[in-house]
């Protein structure tokens, strides 16, 4: 291989690898978002979804502690020492740990005029109380209450009870669990684990909040961002599209409660140090399930809605939107920079209705860089009528989709190399690798670090590249592969993720020019590679894949490089396993796991081993 040290290319967009996060595989409810207990306002088309009443339970909605969650319960002890109360199942059972406290809260009020003892419990899967705290309720007004309770025992499925132990009448609602422990330690939380891994992907770039959910399955069920924002028990639960699967599996207890909306997804944002993208609906509801649409005379409020946000993110806090985001807590503003009209649409009906969004946008917030899409497919009568279209518009970036076997991925690391540079810039909005049996494994990993050499020797058009979809619970999923898997105690990094970790981890200021025998490395003996500078650290990376069987011994020239005892080292990290078909599982999470070694270069540049099944990141500092 010869790398020209001396030749710097073009520069790669400092955001280039980041996260694409949906509310699909319980994610948001049951995922990242903290909340422990499900159907926490009783506003679920069936309201005692996720609980178990007992005694005399009644759903009520005359008036609500909540106009936009209408529902809340009455219990009416009658004492007879029979028990009123609730049980929840959370999201696949709770996971309590030992000695970790958890906050507890309710809105109350009663309707008898003595103090009423609610005993709130933890209670393990064999149904012991693990925990517990009481409250005392008075007063005819809706009021917080809360405890803290601390768990003193482990339990991966326990749930939560509520006995009202006074007789009378009281009224419930938003009943609320989280761990004390949230990333941050931010009320209103975020798993911190699974936050976790997200920080140590490092990602650029952080696109929200889908997919297909921004469409909604209908466009009353679209997702609409300012439902999302302001005091948390008032945003309005509803529905979430991938309450049904593609192959028509239902999840009716799947909902979008926007706890974590569009103010939590730009705080995120900004704690990963990722540029904020969001996608907003543009008046279509999923095209693969409906034809519903809004007729394009109509769709003032949806623009609204697109110009509004830009507002939220970065208006002055006396602006309207502005002000609602300094309220939340954040007066400075988001720097939000993109923004997608649109998901994965398609044919006319989109692009007439794109054309309005762009007018709006334009002329309010020109430089704010604007997101079409190529559709749902990489190739195909979509996407080649739509990408001359997204020429035409003069879309800054065109969002295309790929989920495609290991070989289209391997078949396919050219792709941009005879794009036009003069036309929109590319964002591989959505990608992954579907091995026939849909697992995470190392042949789907390792045909994904092979293409996405191509994305690095062509970052002059391809700008941002995000995987999906990003996390998946081991127990409620309805897609796979996804790159994170978790249950309600572990993380799972699957081999995709550490190969988007390697990436953005080593994403490089410019692009250097690699080649075997004078041409491009695209898959020459399943050997895969594109080199980088960065500027920053002076260091040159280089990355390998080796996605065939055969051991190679490589050697790497780096032409223009002084290399001496001093920037001799090479660090090398790598993505290995023999069996194309490994995966890392919740029992055995490290089977796949990056390793490193070092490497000692020579004037010339350095040797390689390249095992078969194999990624390979190698660095060395320019003196
Ligand atoms: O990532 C899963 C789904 O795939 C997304 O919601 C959608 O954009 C695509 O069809």
């Amino acid at each position: 291989f010869a790398v020209d040290v001396q030749k710097v290319g073009s520069g790669i967009q400092p955001d280039m690898y980041g996260v694409f996060f949906e509310d699909i595989n319980f994610g948001a409810d049951g995922g990242l978002y903290a909340e422990l207990i499900k159907n926490r306002s009783f506003d679920f088309h069936q309201p005692f979804v996720g609980w178990t009443p007992f005694g005399d339970v009644q759903v009520m909605d005359e008036s609500p502690c909540f106009d936009r969650n209408p529902n809340y319960v009455r219990l009416n002890e009658k004492g007879l020492r029979r028990g009123t109360g609730l049980e929840n199942v959370g999201f696949t059972g709770i996971g309590f740990k030992q000695n970790d406290n958890y906050n507890f809260s309710f809105f109350a009020r009663s309707l008898t005029e003595n103090e009423m003892t609610f005993k709130v419990i933890l209670v393990s899967a064999e149904n012991e109380n693990i925990g517990n705290a009481e409250i005392q309720v008075s007063g005819k007004e809706w009021k917080k209450y809360s405890a803290q309770i601390k768990a003193t025992a482990t339990s991966a499925k326990g749930k939560l009870r509520l006995i009202l132990q006074t007789a009378g009448e009281v009224d419930l609602d938003h009943i609320s669990l989280f761990p004390a422990e949230t990333w941050k330690n931010r009320e209103n939380g975020l798993r911190k684990d699974l936050v976790e891994a997200l920080y140590e992907l490092n990602p650029g770039v952080f696109r929200f909040p889908g997919g297909c959910i921004i469409e909604g399955n209908t466009l009353e069920t679209r997702y609409q961002w300012k439902n999302s924002v302001g005091p948390v028990e008032n945003r309005p639960l509803n529905e979430n599209r991938w309450n049904y699967t593609f192959d028509y599996r239902f999840f009716p207890d799947y909902y979008q409660t926007y706890g974590l909306g569009f103010y939590e997804f730009f705080l995120l944002s900004e704690d990963l140090g990722a540029e904020p993208l969001p996608v907003i609906s543009c008046g279509l509801a999923c095209q693969y399930e409906s034809e519903e649409c809004v007729a394009v005379g109509d769709l003032q409020p949806y623009i609204d809605d697109a110009v509004d946000l830009v507002e939220f993110a970065n208006g002055p806090v006396n602006s309207k939107w502005g002000k609602v985001r300094a309220e939340m807590g954040h007066p400075e503003p988001f720097n939000l920079k993109y923004l997608a009209v649109g998901n994965e649409q398609w044919g006319e009906g989109y692009v007439e209705r794109l054309i309005p969004f762009m007018e709006a946008l334009n002329k309010k917030y020109p430089e704010i860089k604007i997101i079409g899409t190529a559709g749902p497919t990489p190739d195909g009568e979509k996407f080649d009528y739509l990408w001359p279209k997204m020429k035409e518009l003069k879309v800054d970036l065109v969002d295309e989709h790929y989920y495609r076997s290991p070989e289209w991925f391997l078949d396919n690391a050219e792709r941009y190399d005879s794009y036009d540079r003069n036309g929109p810039k590319v964002f591989a909005g959505e990608f992954a690798s579907h091995h026939k049996s849909r697992n995470n494994n190392m042949r789907a990993a390792i045909s994904e670090a092979a293409f996405m050499t191509g994305l690095e020797r062509n970052a002059d058009v391809v700008q941002l590249a995000t995987y999906a979809p990003l996390f998946a619970h081991v127990d409620a999923w309805q897609w796979k592969p996804d790159m994170i898997w978790f249950d309600n105690f572990s993380v799972v990094r699957t081999p995709n993720y550490f190969v988007q970790k390697m990436y953005a981890n080593n994403a490089g200021t410019n692009v250097l020019s690699i080649t075997m025998d004078g041409v491009n490395i695209t898959g020459q003996d399943s050997l895969y590679a594109s080199a980088v500078i960065d500027k920053n650290s002076s260091e040159v990376i280089v990355k390998i894949v080796n996605a065939g069987d055969k051991v190679h011994d490589l050697t790497v020239d780096l032409k223009g490089l002084k290399v001496t005892a001093e920037n001799q080292k090479v660090e090398v990290s790598y993505l290995h396993n023999n069996v194309p078909e490994a995966i890392n599982t919740l029992e055995a999470p490290n089977t796949i796991v990056p390793g490193q070694f070092s490497l000692t270069a020579s004037d010339k540049g350095f040797s390689l081993k390249a095992l078969g099944n194999a990624f390979y990141v190698c660095k060395l500092k320019i003196l």
